[in-house]
C-alpha cells in the first residue's frame, strides 16, 4: 500500500500512511535508515596516552574514523571518548570493537545498523545540534508527489514545493527559519481553512487549545489573511514551554521524528496544500501544523507529555518504536480528552480537519481510555476517519501512563534531558543517580521554602 488517500469529503488533513508505511501523508514513518557510521562511547583507565592506544587498535583493524571527541565523563572517570567509525570503509569493526572493549571500563556501541545485534543500541541524537543529521535521513524529498496528489500535474506547485524542501534541507540548528513570502493563492487557501475551522474550536477544541489560540492571534499573526511565519511561532512556543519548530524537507522515520520531541523540537512543514481543494490534503502542511499542533505545544502539561514519548523512544528497540509511534498517532494526532464531562479534541489531525473533527465529536466512533500498552498495539485505518479514539483523562494522567510504559522498554540505561546543555544524559551508573538525587534534593528544598513563604503554617504566624 502506497498510502495515498482517496478520501475527499469535508475532511481537512488526511493521512496517507501510518507510522510504518512509506510514502504519502504523515512524516512519522518507518523506513530505511542510513547505516553510515557506528559510534563507540568508552572510558579507559586514567593513563597518559590511553586514547592513542585505543585509536591504534581501531587502526590495526582497518577502521576509518569520521569523528573523535573527548568529554568529561558523568560516570566517575575523568574523560570518556566518542569515536565515530565509518561502516563502509572495509575495516573489521566487529574485531576492533571486541579488542577495544577488553581495554575499557565502560563501553557502549550506538549505531543505525543495530538490527540483529543485541549489544548495539540504536543510534539517537545526544545533543540538539545532532538533529541536523536528520536532514540527510529523510525518506523522500518534499517535492516528490504521488500521482494522485492534487498538485501532481501542476508545475508551478511542484516548483514551489521544491523551494520549501530546499529551505528545510539546508536549515541548521541555531539558524533563524527563513521567512517565506506566501503568494495570494496560498494565503487564500489558508484563509479558507482558517475561517472554517476556527468556527468549530469553541465547541469542540479542548480548553488548552482555546486558551492559547487568542495568544497566537495576538503574538504570531494568526489571521485569515496571513499565514504565520514558522520562526515567529517557534519563538512564541519557546517562551511558553521551550518547544521549538524545525523545518523538515521530507519524510522522517518514526525513530528520528520522535527523537526530536525528546529535545522539545517539532519538525514542521512550511508549504501549504494545493489550492484546488482547500479542505483536503494528503499530507501534513502548514495549516495542519499551525492550527492543529502548535496551540497544544504551548501548554506545559501537553509539552511534557509529548517530550515523554520522545524520551521513551531514544535507543528503544524497533518494535517499541512502533508502539510509541502508534501512541503518538492516537494522542498527539488524534487524541480526545474529557473536560467537564464532555469530549473535546486535542489531536492535531482533528483540530486541522473540518470533517473529522465533527465525526470524532459525534456518536459514531468508539471511545476507549488511553492506555499505552493497549493503544500502542491498536491497528487503525488510514484512508477513512478513525473508528476508535482513545480518551485522555488529563495530560498529566497520560504523561504518567507514558512514563510507566517507558519503564517497560528494554534499554541498558534511563535517559534524562538536560535543558541547560540541551543534551540527553544516559543514566547507567550509581554516581550519576547520586548526582540526580542531589539535584532533586535541591529542588525539594526550594519547593518547601517557596511553599512556606506563600502559605506559612499557623504555628509560625
Ligand atoms: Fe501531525
Amino acid at each position: 500500500m502506497n498510502g495515498s488517500m482517496k478520501h475527499e469529503d469535508e475532511g481537512g488533513v488526511q493521512y496517507g500512511s501510518p507510522p510504518h508505511l512509506k510514502k504519502g501523508g504523515n512524516y512519522i514513518m518507518e523506513g530505511m535508515e542510513a547505516v553510515k557510521s557506528t559510534f563507540l562511547i568508552f572510558s579507559m583507565q586514567e593513563e597518559v596516552g590511553s586514547l592513542a592506544r585505543a585509536l591504534k587498535v581501531l587502526e590495526s583493524h582497518g577502521i576509518n574514523l569520521l569523528h573523535i571527541e573527548s568529554r568529561p565523563s558523568q560516570r566517575g572517570s575523568n574523560y570518556e571518548f566518542v569515536v565515530e567509525c565509518c561502516n563502509s570503509s572495509g575495516g573489521n569493526i566487529e574485531a576492533g570493537v571486541e579488542e577495544l572493549k577488553s581495554m575499557c571500563k565502560y563501553f557502549q556501541i550506538i549505531s543505525r545498523a543495530h538490527r540483529g545485534n543485541k549489544e548495539t543500541v540504536p543510534w539517537f541524537p545526544r545533543r540538539i545540534k545532532e538533529l541536523d543529521r536528520f536532514a540527510n535521513q529523510i525518506l523522500s524529498y518534499g517535492n516528490e508527489l504521488d500521482s494522485d496528489h492534487p498538485g501532481f500535474t501542476d508545475p508551478v506547485y511542484r516548483a514551489r514545493r521544491q523551494q520549501f524542501a530546499d529551505i528545510a534541507y539546508h536549515y541548521r540548528h541555531g539558524e533563524k527559519i527563513p521567512r517565506v513570502e506566501y503568494t495570494k493563492s496560498e494565503i487564500e487557501t489558508w484563509g479558507a481553512v482558517f475561517s472554517k475551522l476556527t468556527k468549530l474550536y469553541k465547541q469542540h477544541a479542548c480548553a488548552e487549545h482555546n486558551k492559547v489560540f487568542p495568544l497566537l492571534i495576538e503574538n504570531c499573526g494568526y489571521r485569515e489573511d496571513n499565514i504565520p511565519q514558522l520562526q515567529d511561532v517557534s519563538d512564541f512556543l519557546k517562551d511558553c514551554t521551550g518547544f521549538t519548530l524545525r523545518p523538515v524537507a521530507g519524510l522522517l522515520s518514526s525513530r528520528d521524528f520522535l527523537a526530536g520531541l525528546a529535545f522539545r523540537v517539532f519538525h514542521s512543514t512550511q508549504y501549504i496544500r494545493h489550492p484546488s481543494n482547500p479542505m483536503y490534503t494528503p499530507e501534513p502542511d502548514v495549516c495542519h501544523e499551525l492550527l492543529g499542533h502548535v496551540p497544544l505545544f504551548a501548554d506545559p502539561n501537553f509539552a511534557q507529555f509529548s517530550q515523554e514519548i520522545g524520551l521513551a523512544s531514544l535507543g528503544a528497540p524497533d518494535d517499541d518504536i512502533e508502539k510509541l509511534a502508534t501512541c503518538y498517532w492516537f494522542t498527539v494526532e488524534f487524541g480526545v480528552c474529557r473536560q467537564n464531562g464532555e469530549l473535546k479534541a486535542y489531536g492535531a489531525g482533528l483540530l486541522s480537519s473540518f470533517g473529522e473533527l465533527q465525526h470524532a465529536m459525534s456518536d459514531t466512533p468508539k471511545f476507549l481510555p488511553f492506555d499505552p500498552a493497549v493503544t500502542g498495539i491498536t491497528k487503525y485505518p488510514i484512508t477513512e476517519y478513525q473508528p476508535l479514539y482513545y480518551v485522555a483523562e488529563s495530560f498529566e494522567d497520560s504523561q504518567q501512563k507514558m512514563i510507566e510504559f517507558a519503564a517497560t522498554i528494554v534499554r541498558p540505561f534511563s535517559v534524562r534531558y538536560n535543558p541547560y546543555t540541551q543534551s540527553i544524559e544516559t543514566l547507567d551508573t550509581k554516581l550519576q543517580i547520586q548526582k540526580l538525587l542531589r539535584n532533586i534534593g535541591h529542588d525539594m528544598k526550594l519547593f518547601s521554602e517557596a511553599f512556606f513563604k506563600i502559605d506559612p503554617p499557623e504555628c509560625i504566624m
